[in-house]
């Protein structure tokens, strides 16, 4: 082996090389353009501006002395007198409080990073049987994580979950720098989340990022529960939006969609909702691909301490991810490339295999998938 190498001739080199250059470019190219080239800057015009002072001088008063009007369980003296550096809001159904408890055992129970604050918290809506109102109160005092707005929560009403959510961050938890929306369903991988956050430092302003989802399309069959109408959004494609299973907005972009959510149809799916309102205060998108949208990342070790999300579904891995991320070793640099190579070529398997299986609706485009 070792002899046949050595007698290789300089093009038979140059095609190894070109092969290699080559195979990164397919697997890690179209990421490494979204994230470093394709950033516009937001734009800022008359209306921007005016968003942005009516952003900045937010009263809150009437909703925090009418608050049992808005929600159930409001947990409004978490936030008081602290400097949170990241909220976590994991949306969740009524109904299960199993996968609650998982995640309080595991990825939920990050409290800080770094010396930075985090609070995480599960965002409810009201459940379908009112006897399960009793089971979430005993819940809820037991771990006092939980914020229930009240309305029902039914997947027609996601819309209306982010504008409850989102209010409730910029009322009683005005001092949280960042706010990340998470499903239940994700594993999050906080420390390094934080990480990445922690490198924006520089400006802490204007941040909606997550996985961006390019040209996605609005649902015009009339007998899909997704239907959009026209008179609703005429539009061709939704402005490019993150991923609603997991994406941050820094406080004042939280700010600027409380003031514009009234203006904007609330009939489209509640992830572009978020990306029409950045839209129309300028806002554009930040694409990471270290989060997943809705695919699952196979479980690899340095895979998972690098990445930041991953879409869990059998509760299996996320006991095994969180111990790795909690305390095992460090990963080299070497096993950490390793390990990206090996998830993501793993991570195109399984969506090849859903694809052929005809699993997969084609709504929107990864650019990097
Ligand atoms: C409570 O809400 C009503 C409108 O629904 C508003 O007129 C009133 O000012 C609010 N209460 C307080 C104390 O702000
Ligand atoms: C949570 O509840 C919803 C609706 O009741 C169900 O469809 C979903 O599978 C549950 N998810 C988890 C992770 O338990
Ligand atoms: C959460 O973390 C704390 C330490 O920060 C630990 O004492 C506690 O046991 C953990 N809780 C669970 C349920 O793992
Ligand atoms: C949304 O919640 C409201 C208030 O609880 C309820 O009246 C409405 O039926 C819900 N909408 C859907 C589509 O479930």
């Amino acid at each position: 082996m070792q002899v046949t190498f050595c007698r290789l001739r300089t093009h038979q080199w140059c095609f190894i090389l070109f092969n290699v250059i080559l195979f990164h470019a397919l697997l890690f190219g179209a990421d490494f353009v979204e994230e470093y080239f394709l950033h516009a800057l937001p734009y800022v015009d008359m209306k921007v501006l005016e968003i942005k002072e009516k952003a900045r001088k937010l009263n809150m008063e009437p909703l925090r002395s009418n608050l049992s009007k808005y929600y159930i369980l409001s947990q409004s003296e978490l936030c008081k007198e602290k400097n949170i550096f990241l909220l976590s809001l994991i949306f969740s159904h009524p109904g299960n409080g199993t996968r609650r408890d998982l995640i309080r055992k595991t990825w939920g129970n990050v409290t800080s990073v770094q010396g930075h604050h985090i609070l995480t918290l599960f965002a409810l809506g009201m459940p379908i049987l009112v006897t399960n109102q009793q089971d979430i109160d005993k819940e809820s005092q037991k771990n006092n994580d939980i914020i229930q707005g009240i309305f029902l929560d039914s997947a027609g009403n996601q819309t209306l979950k982010i504008i409850m959510m989102t209010q409730w961050a910029v009322t009683f938890c005005p001092n949280a720098l960042f706010i990340l929306k998470v499903d239940e369903e994700m594993f999050v991988n906080v420390p390094s989340l934080v990480d990445y956050l922690l490198n924006l430092k520089e400006h802490l302003e204007d941040i909606y990022v997550g996985r961006v989802i390019h040209q996605d399309t609005p649902n015009r069959d009339p007998n899909s529960q997704e239907f959009v109408p026209f008179s609703e959004y005429p539009e061709k494609y939704y402005p490019d939006y993150c991923s609603g299973k997991a994406f941050i907005m820094s406080q004042d972009v939280a700010r600027m969609m409380y003031v514009v959510f009234k203006e904007v149809p609330i009939m489209v799916p509640a992830d572009a909702f978020v990306g029409i309102c950045a839209k129309s205060i300028g806002l554009i998108p930040i694409h990471s691909s270290r989060f997943s949208g809705k695919r699952h990342i196979r479980y690899n070790r340095c895979c998972y301490k690098f990445i930041f999300t991953s879409l869990e579904t059998t509760g299996v891995e996320m006991p095994l991810a969180w111990k790795e991320i909690s305390g095992g070793k460090e990963c080299t640099l070497f096993e950490t490339y390793y390990g990206l190579i090996s998830c993501k070529l793993l991570t195109y398997f399984d969506t090849l295999k859903r694809f052929h299986m005809g699993t997969i609706k084609n709504n929107g485009m990864y650019l990097s998938d």
